[in-house]
């Protein structure tokens, strides 16, 4: 694979995939820990940075790049830490910023980056921001907030729905307006046309830079802006829905702005710090222009057309993935699947049989391709999603002031089968799944065909592969609907090629798109026990098993 850079953004030479760009970030893993669960280091239930930094060994083991840390600030946690009340400190239950920066320097001494989550669209309610703003009409710090009169007596600005649910205004009775929330009334919206509000925004970053951070996780980008005329929602969501990307509530054209800014303010800083972010659009045209007209905006925005998606489908997969390496003019995409508000994906696509298998397929699905992936923690052993029910359970208290949708996927990591799976020697804040006898580090690490196995297999060849750590893409067609197949390509350094099978019979493939044909792909680099792929090197014709993957080499 020939490629030349030119303006910033890789070009590829005719007929050729994209090649892999050689910033850190764009082809990085970078895994996401959710601190309050990860690792508790002091025996209080709640996992901490000490914990983290417990971990890092594990972490390099794994073969991770970077870690994105979920929100330690602290936080009256109306959203678990995406309610910010102090932007440069950490919640006691966390720890303290002398421990951030001891995991920082830890992380970077084993040469793992760290990534800080920057809720930037909007304060916790006691923000000592928030609580100026609101405190008269004319406090210098008014306008750092969204406020509007009143549409009438008792009547809210719009009738706009939040992404949780219920409205987007919350009157406050002492100075007689209403304050804007496109999440909880928790959460008020900053405002990011306010040249104060933004200045103090951009220290936050500098400030974390300088604390040891390569870049931030960016929370909800879209919504920074609305529309200053404030009109009806022309697609209300029916009573009770919450609001999705609309016009008049998202998408702006003065986000960009914004974000040309604060990558203004990391590149200022060595090293290549990056911008992840949580970037949700509609289509792939709009998550084009995310990175920036110039590629000089958000490096890494969130693919949420792939990671969204939650049924096994080779064609749906196919066309995600040939836009995202087509449609995006060659900037790196950033394939994930689970989050800390995304179920875990060892339930979302098991079938209830072959869980570990199919585990084993999305792990190839996100980690094979070119670009970025995000590995959510415990997803490289397979932890589940806990039940509504068993969750409905478990009491509320000082350690789980709030029951959330979301806690099924926030269950303690599982480091071995004993009490608690290994994750704190006291009560955790949330019990830890049922599963954790079977799928927990300690077993799966002895297991060479367990799914940790499976995923630190796949991390190596990342790392050690060419075709997978600097090859092109090259869409394929598998001839059949039920498998997606995909090569890499690195030129004379080496080309390869995955197969999955997504159905949960035995399939037929013929494999074709290899410019010169097919390679012959001698070397098994990786397969999934399932996968019975007799003939794959001679012909590109074979059959590959159910919910087989079948990774090929020269
Ligand atoms: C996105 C975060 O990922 C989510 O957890 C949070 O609730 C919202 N943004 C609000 O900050
Ligand atoms: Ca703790």
């Amino acid at each position: 694979m020939k490629a030349a850079m030119a303006a910033g953004v890789w070009m590829a030479v005719a007929g050729s995939g994209w090649a892999q760009s050689s910033a850190w970030y764009d082809r990085a893993v970078i895994y996401e820990i959710y601190p309050r669960s990860f690792q508790d280091s002091n025996g209080d239930g709640i996992g901490d940075l000490n914990g983290i930094t417990a971990r890092l060994d594990y972490l390099k083991q794994l073969g991770v790049d970077a870690i994105w840390v979920t929100p330690f600030y602290p936080s009256p946690n109306a959203d678990f830490g995406y309610d910010v009340s102090d932007y440069v400190n950490v919640a006691p239950e966390y720890g303290t910023l002398a421990d951030w920066d001891h995991l920082a320097a830890e992380a970077r001494r084993r040469g793992i980056r760290v990534l800080v989550d920057f809720v930037l669209n909007h304060t916790s309610d006691r923000h000592p921001w928030f609580i100026e703003s609101r405190s008269s009409r004319n406090n210098p710090k008014r306008d750092w907030y969204v406020w509007r009169d009143g549409s009438g007596p008792g009547e809210p600005p719009t009738h706009w729905t939040s992404i949780f649910g219920g409205t987007t205004w919350t009157f406050d009775a002492k100075t007689g307006q209403w304050y804007y929330h496109i999440f909880l009334p928790q959460q008020p919206d900053v405002n990011w046309a306010n040249p104060g509000l933004r200045a103090a925004m951009y220290d936050v970053a500098r400030f974390w830079l300088r604390h040891g951070a390569s870049g931030f996780r960016l929370d909800a980008t879209p919504y920074l802006f609305e529309d200053p005329s404030f009109p009806e929602d022309p697609h209300p969501p029916k009573p009770g829905g919450a609001a999705g990307l609309e016009p008049c509530n998202s998408g702006r054209p003065e986000n960009h702005e914004v974000l040309r800014e604060l990558r203004k303010v990391l590149d200022g800083f060595p090293g290549q710090p990056v911008l992840l972010g949580e970037s949700t659009t509609a289509t792939i045209g709009e998550l084009r222009k995310v990175y920036g007209e110039h590629g000089d905006e958000i490096q890494l925005p969130m693919d949420f057309l792939f990671g969204n998606r939650t049924r096994l489908d080779a064609r749906g997969f196919k066309k995600e993935v040939d836009d995202a390496e087509l449609k995006l003019g060659g900037q790196t995409p950033v394939f994930f699947f689970s989050s800390h508000d995304h179920p875990r994906q060892w339930s979302v696509f098991g079938d209830g049989k072959n869980n570990d298998r199919i585990a084993k397929l999305t792990a190839a699905l996100t980690l094979g391709q070119r670009g970025c992936a995000l590995m959510y923690y415990g997803e490289e052993i397979g932890m589940a999603t806990m039940g509504a029910g068993e969750l409905s359970k478990v009491p509320l208290g000082p350690k789980r002031p709030r029951a959330d949708p979301r806690d099924g996927e926030r269950t303690p990591m599982q480091w071995d089968g004993g009490k608690n799976a290994g994750f704190s020697a006291g009560s955790p804040w949330l019990p830890v799944e049922k599963g954790h006898t079977t799928y927990n580090v300690e077993r799966e690490k002895r297991d060479p065909d367990s799914i940790y196995s499976w995923y630190a297999g796949l991390l190596k060849l990342r790392h050690t592969n060419a075709a997978f750590r600097d090859g092109g893409y090259v869409p394929l067609d598998s001839g059949n609907p039920e498998v997606f197949a995909f090569g890499r390509d690195a030129g004379a350094k080496g080309r390869a090629v995955v197969v999955m099978n997504m159905s949960g019979s035995e399939q037929k493939v013929r494999i074709t798109g290899f410019r010169g044909g097919w390679p012959g792909f001698a070397k098994v680099l990786m397969a999934s026990l399932a996968a019975g792929a007799a003939g794959a090197a001679e012909s590109g014709s074979f059959t590959i098993a159910a919910y087989g993957v079948w990774i090929g080499g020269e």
